[in-house]
């Protein structure tokens, strides 16, 4: 070095051509990244494109095949996620890693925990008081003696990222943080993220959300199937521009709806009523209609979902199957009766993770498959392939298991274990969560096809785009009840957040 005084200071962050290969997917070929102290920066592209990958090679969670990463302009060796931290990488995973039955004060200081004078023991005041602070900070109502097990997917996020904030990080990693919060949440994790971006921490943040790129991003790096596609200022792009770089290809109609021909009534719920979720709900859809649910996060649509698909009791009211009353007393008997259920949580209720993709997506219809109690191997092949095919998942084969696909190509295998299933009524419940642009078309689109042949959808959703664009008819759902009725012609954002926020 010229030792010159006019040096600019380093990069906190950089990765050199970064490749990796897991068996049969190469999932980085050279890939560079650069973060200057106090950046945000984005790190964008496709389901799959390697984003959670090259994050965890940084966190010491996955080795690579070659490359350097530099801190602070110095090369480390980053062997094991201890080290990791060692040098001020904090990673908030996509699929978290809280351990569910500590709560929330034992998690956020797992590992670390404050020493009390005795020798051994634990500081468990100061830990649930500083473990609390964290939490308060962060704008979330959660007592930290709550174990993990009993919050929300949302209130779990806001753990993890109390998790990582809270170590004194010089480079914070948020793997798809936003994709499971609410607005609320979501406007302190932007405030956390501007106050650590002016502490000088350098942030690489991961999100499908066009809209949350261009507001805390300076940044972005773009990748696609494994490449450094581009890295630009945020300035410089527009929303087209970023998606053309991520796919490769000009994404035209985004939300292609067709109508289907709309016949009778499929699914018909009756003031239904659960004690502290439902009140006196009535909705029904049609064949060949998708019947969007609008409202704020809490507003019960989750809840109704599962109790239309038996997974929840209710109190009072009825369920009518084409003009027949129906006792659903547990999932089963929903699927029995032609009801799916796509749900919004896929690592706690969609998928066995440590079963092949071609298991998974047979799951939900054995019956259809198995005669004699064997299950019809060739069959089963054909048709997970077919889907496979349909929904562009990316995996090298339907034998991969479904923990090593990426988020987004795990949720694909959600969807295509239902549409396996020739459901009659089918509940979507914030199905593109996750999901990338283009991916989220082909949904769209098969959405479109089984209307076509007849299928009842409802629709939950709180992306009002997708609500918009989708829905034949929507309902608009109040802490518990329904606030209103929109027709497609009528429906406006304005409208919708009127009756959600409780106007009627
Ligand atoms: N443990 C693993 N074993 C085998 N293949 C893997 C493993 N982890 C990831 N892959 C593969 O590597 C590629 C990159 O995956 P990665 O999780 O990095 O994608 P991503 O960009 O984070 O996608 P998403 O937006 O869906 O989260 C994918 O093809 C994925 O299937
Ligand atoms: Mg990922």
């Amino acid at each position: 070095m010229s030792g010159t005084a006019l040096a600019s200071p380093p990069l906190a962050l950089e990765m050199r051509n970064i490749v990796k290969t897991y068996p049969g997917v190469k999932a980085l070929e050279g890939v560079s990244l650069q973060v200057a102290p106090g950046e945000i920066h984005a790190l964008l592209g496709e389901n799959g494109a390697g984003k959670s990958t090259l994050m965890k090679i940084l966190a010491g969670a996955q080795p690579k095949d070659s490359g350097d990463i530099l801190i602070d302009g110095q090369t480390v060796l980053i062997d094991s996620p201890q080290k990791a931290m060692d040098l001020g990488v904090s990673i908030i995973y996509q699929e978290f890693n809280l351990v569910p039955y500590l709560n929330v004060a034992e998690n956020i200081y797992l590992g670390r925990e404050p020493r009390a004078a005795i020798p051994g023991f634990v500081d468990f005041n100061t830990m649930y008081k500083d473990a609390q602070q964290i939490i308060d900070k962060l704008g979330v109502k959660i007592d930290v003696k709550t174990p993990v097990n009993r919050l929300s997917v949302a209130q779990q996020q806001m753990v993890e990222i109390g998790k990582a904030t809270s170590r004194k990080s010089k480079i914070i990693v948020m793997d798809e943080p936003s994709a499971t919060l609410t607005d609320h949440e979501l406007v302190a994790l932007f405030a956390l993220m501007r106050q650590l971006k002016s502490e000088g921490v350098a942030i690489v943040y991961i999100s499908h959300r066009m809209e949350e790129i261009f507001e805390v991003c300076d940044r972005v790096t773009i990748m696609r199937d494994g490449k450094w596609i581009a890295t630009e200022n945020i300035g410089s792009l527009t929303r087209e521009g970023i998606i053309k770089l991520m796919v490769g290809r000009e994404l035209t109609q985004m939300i292609p709806k067709v109508a289907a021909d709309i016949g009778d009534v499929a699914l018909e719920v009756k003031n239904i009523s659960r004690k502290g979720a439902l009140k006196n709900v009535s909705i029904s859809v049609k064949k060949g209609e998708v019947l969007g649910i609008a409202g704020l996060v809490g507003a019960g649509r989750t809840e109704l979902a599962r109790v239309i698909f038996g997974a929840d009791p209710f109190d009072s009211g009825e369920i009518l199957l084409f003009g027949k009353p129906v006792k659903i007393k547990s999932p089963q008997d929903a699927i029995k009766l032609g009801i799916g259920l796509v749900t919004e949580d896929r690592k706690q209720q969609g998928l066995v993770l440590g079963m092949a993709v071609r298991e998974n997506i047979s799951l939900a219809n054995l019956d259809a498959l198995s005669k004699f109690n064997f299950i019809m191997s060739a069959k089963e092949k054909e048709v997970s392939n077919k889907f496979v095919g349909e929904l562009r998942v990316k995996t090298p084969t339907i034998e991969q298991t479904v923990q090593n696909l990426s988020g987004g190509n795990q949720q694909k295998v959600v969807l295509a274990k239902w549409l396996f299933t020739d459901s009659k009524v089918l509940i979507f419940d914030e199905p593109t969560r996750g999901i990338d642009v283009g991916a989220k078309t082909e949904i769209y689109q098969l959405m479109n096809e089984l209307a076509k042949t007849g299928a009842a959808i409802i629709m939950i959703s709180s992306e009002l785009p997708e609500v918009l664009g989708m829905s034949d008819r929507i309902m608009v759902m109040h802490e518990g009840r329904i606030t209103g009725e929109l027709s497609r012609a009528e429906a406006t954002q304005e409208k919708i957040m009127h009756l959600a926020t409780g106007g009627q």
